[in-house]
């Protein structure tokens, strides 16, 4: 009698055995083995969760360490752990069953051993030995994969990826995909050719078979999940414009500065100057001086969603001759989420000079001390703060003294 469905064992009594033969005789426990018994069924056992596990082991009393055995003498372990008795249950004088009624989802070894009582032990030999194992499998239908995402970078390529759930039964997922309306309806498209079976994503651009289609603001996706137990198919309707980050403006340049303005020019990237619902542009700026984090939102309002090249004006700047950062980026116009503005452009830039934003501050406190000819007069005043100072050779100055309504000459320190 022949049987198939056998898969390599390892370590059976300490020896690692290599198997190549696929076929072999129902009474051992593997191909080219010799051991005292079998296990039904053989080799690997795949159930599914709410299903009972089911084991005999069978002692062939015909090998001689069995043959002063019984069933009484047959343990099992998990892993490495004695199966409790209370899972066993002997059939007759060779046969033993174990039977778990519902097994977690899990993935592990069962081992059948015999028991030689200590008072026969040859010298050298161990009190367990291997009559044969099981590696079993617990697992679920296909379900559905959690964090299903796509994302288009650009709108030059786009990919979609998701994560298994946990199964101990092995689970191929396959994307496939459609178009609304008459033309794609009928037609469906899977992962690039190239993709690995096993992976979690597709990848599509212009040089992949089927390629990136643009031109659809939705794709019907159509996820399917296969195993053993069974198929499953997940659908997802995918907003594909509202999940295109753009790359970040381009060509971005300062044109002209005042002391409290300053005009921008920037470009939207090449393969964006097409897309449909067009972009919204996102222009924050920061004064070198305001060092806590926070940037001021440019207004906006007047820029298009729809244009390759951008202009804007940002005025009100609060200082003078003081460096700004600026930061650009944007996003889909029916983008779905904060998530999906793109990486910034940013630049530099100073505001030009003018006077100074106040007079210095007297105090009425100066005093004057006299000695002979000379007079030395003291005289007060407050620092103007660093960002009114608004230029670059900033320095205080006593433009003139009068004394009882006429000039006085004064030499200054
Ligand atoms: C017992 O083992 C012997 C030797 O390997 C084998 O020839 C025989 O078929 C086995 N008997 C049973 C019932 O499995
Ligand atoms: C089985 O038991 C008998 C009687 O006790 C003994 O003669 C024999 O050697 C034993 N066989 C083995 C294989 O231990
Ligand atoms: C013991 O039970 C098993 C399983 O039912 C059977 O295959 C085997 O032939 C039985 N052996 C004896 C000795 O009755
Ligand atoms: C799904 O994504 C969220 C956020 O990125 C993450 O926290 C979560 O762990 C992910 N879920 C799984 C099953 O990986
Ligand atoms: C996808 O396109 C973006 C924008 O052109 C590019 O930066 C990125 O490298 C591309 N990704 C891959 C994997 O080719
Ligand atoms: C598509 O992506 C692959 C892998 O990143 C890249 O080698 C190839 O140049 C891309 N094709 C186009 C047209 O961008
Ligand atoms: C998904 O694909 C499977 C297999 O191709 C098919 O049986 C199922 O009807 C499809 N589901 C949808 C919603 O298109
Ligand atoms: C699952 O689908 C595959 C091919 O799509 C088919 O060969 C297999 O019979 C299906 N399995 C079940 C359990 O429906
Ligand atoms: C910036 O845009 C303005 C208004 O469109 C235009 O007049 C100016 O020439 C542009 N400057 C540069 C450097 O492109
Ligand atoms: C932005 O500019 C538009 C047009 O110039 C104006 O109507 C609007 O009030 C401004 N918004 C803010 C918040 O200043
Ligand atoms: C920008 O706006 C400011 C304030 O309204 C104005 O003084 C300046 O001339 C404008 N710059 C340009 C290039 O239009
Ligand atoms: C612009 O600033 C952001 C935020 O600090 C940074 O992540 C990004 O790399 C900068 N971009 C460039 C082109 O330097």
């Amino acid at each position: 009698m022949w049987c198939s469905n056998l898969t390599p064992l390892a370590t059976v009594n300490r020896v690692l055995l290599l198997l190549v033969i696929t076929m072999a005789e129902c009474n051992t426990c593997g191909p080219g083995l010799i051991t005292p018994g079998v296990t039904i069924p053989k080799g690997d056992i795949m159930i599914e969760s709410g299903e009972p596990l089911e084991i005999f082991c069978v002692l062939n009393k015909s090998i001689d360490i069995a043959a002063n055995r019984s069933a009484r003498d047959l343990i099992f372990l998990r892993d490495s752990k004695v199966v409790p008795s209370e899972f066993l249950e002997i059939i007759n004088e060779t046969t033993v069953r174990l039977y778990v009624k519902q097994p977690p989802p899990s993935e592990s070894m069962y081992y059948c051993k015999l028991q030689t009582p200590a008072d026969e032990l040859k010298p050298g030999q161990s009190r367990n030995t291997a009559v044969c194992l099981n590696k079993v499998f617990v697992g679920t239908k296909p379900q559905e994969v959690k964090n299903f995402t796509c994302i288009s970078q650009n709108w030059q390529n786009l990919t979609c990826s998701w994560e298994k759930p946990e199964n101990f039964v092995k689970t191929k997922y396959k994307l496939r995909y459609r178009f609304p309306g008459r033309a794609g309806g009928r037609m469906q498209y899977g992962c690039p050719s190239n993709t690995d079976e096993t992976s979690n994503y597709c990848f599509w651009n212009d040089s992949t078979d089927p390629h990136y289609r643009l031109p659809y603001a939705y794709y019907y996706y159509n996820l399917t999940g296969e195993n053993q137990f069974g198929n499953a198919s997940f659908s997802h309707k995918f907003h594909h414009y509202g999940h295109v980050i753009p790359a970040p403006p381009t060509d971005l340049s300062i044109s002209g500065t005042t002391h409290n303005s300053v005009l921008l020019n920037w470009s939207i990237p090449y393969a964006m100057h097409t897309f449909p619902p067009g972009l919204i542009q996102r222009v924050v700026y920061q004064a070198e001086y305001d060092t806590n984090d926070i940037w001021l939102p440019a207004n906006t309002s007047n820029l298009k969603t729809h244009g390759e090249n951008h202009s804007l004006n940002i005025t009100g700047l609060k200082y003078a001759y003081m460096l700004y950062e600026v930061r650009i980026s944007m996003k889909s116009s029916v983008a779905t989420g904060e998530d999906k503005w793109s990486t910034p452009t940013n630049i530099t830039f100073m505001t030009s000079a003018i006077v100074p934003g106040a007079p210095p501050k007297t105090d009425i406190g100066s005093f004057e001390v006299s000695g002979g000819l000379l007079r030395d007069v003291y005289i007060y005043w407050r620092y103007i703060p660093n960002e009114m100072k608004n230029g670059d050779k900033f320095e205080y100055k006593i433009i003139s003294v009068e004394e009882n309504g006429q000039k006085r000459y004064c030499s200054q320190l």
